[in-house]
């Protein structure tokens, strides 16, 4: 029985989390953007996605790969601003389809945002984003960044690895 973790990252924090993941659990990592990954041969699989512009980026490769990664054990880590909660599971419920959602276990992990590191265009549409922000703390967020990345929070991840391995040994 064999996993692997797959990832997309823009700016780096989620593949630094899925780097951690794979170093923990001995998991392949593979980058999304590589062709040559197949999630179809793995038995349970870890998605790691940042949340961009209120959707999971990993969202299309999802729908492409559907086929292959139905009725697989699946955890799914996001990665975003927001923390855990209801803003965060409605941007998680317009990415992906319901009966995906429902199979899946997700783990909300925290990322960062250094304004000097985004593209012209990405640090244009937060600085928009935070005129028309109510929310006080999410547009200090927006216009000057944060890094809420921390190693400590894959262990829910971790847990979810264990536990599923073991569940396959007694069986
Ligand atoms: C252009 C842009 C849009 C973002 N949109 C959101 C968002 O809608 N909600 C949120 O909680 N965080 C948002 N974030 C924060 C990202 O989720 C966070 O920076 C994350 O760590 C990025 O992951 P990456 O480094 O793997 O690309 C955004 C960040 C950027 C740069």
């Amino acid at each position: 029985m064999t996993g692997a973790i797959f990832f997309s990252s823009k700016y780096g924090s989620t593949a630094q989390y899925a780097r951690w993941i794979g170093e923990a659990t001995g998991l392949p990592v593979f980058d999304i953007k590589d062709a040559k990954a197949d999630p179809a041969s793995y038995d349970f699989l870890i998605l790691g996605s940042p949340i961009l512009y209120f959707r999971l980026s990993i969202r299309k490769w999802v729908k492409g790969h559907l086929a292959g990664l139905g009725g697989k054990p699946i955890c799914l880590f996001s990665v975003s601003g927001a923390p855990a909660g209801p803003k965060l599971d409605g941007w998680i419920a317009k990415s992906l389809p319901e009966s995906f959602i429902k199979k899946m276990h997700h783990v909300a992990l925290r990322g960062r945002q250094v304004p000097k590191e985004l593209s012209w265009y990405d640090r244009m549409m937060l600085k928009i984003g935070a005129m028309a922000n109510r929310d006080p703390e999410a547009r200090k967020q927006e216009l000057h960044g944060f890094d809420f990345v921390d190693k400590t929070s894959i262990a829910p991840i971790l847990k979810w690895v264990q536990q599923w391995q073991a569940s396959q040994m007694s069986s």
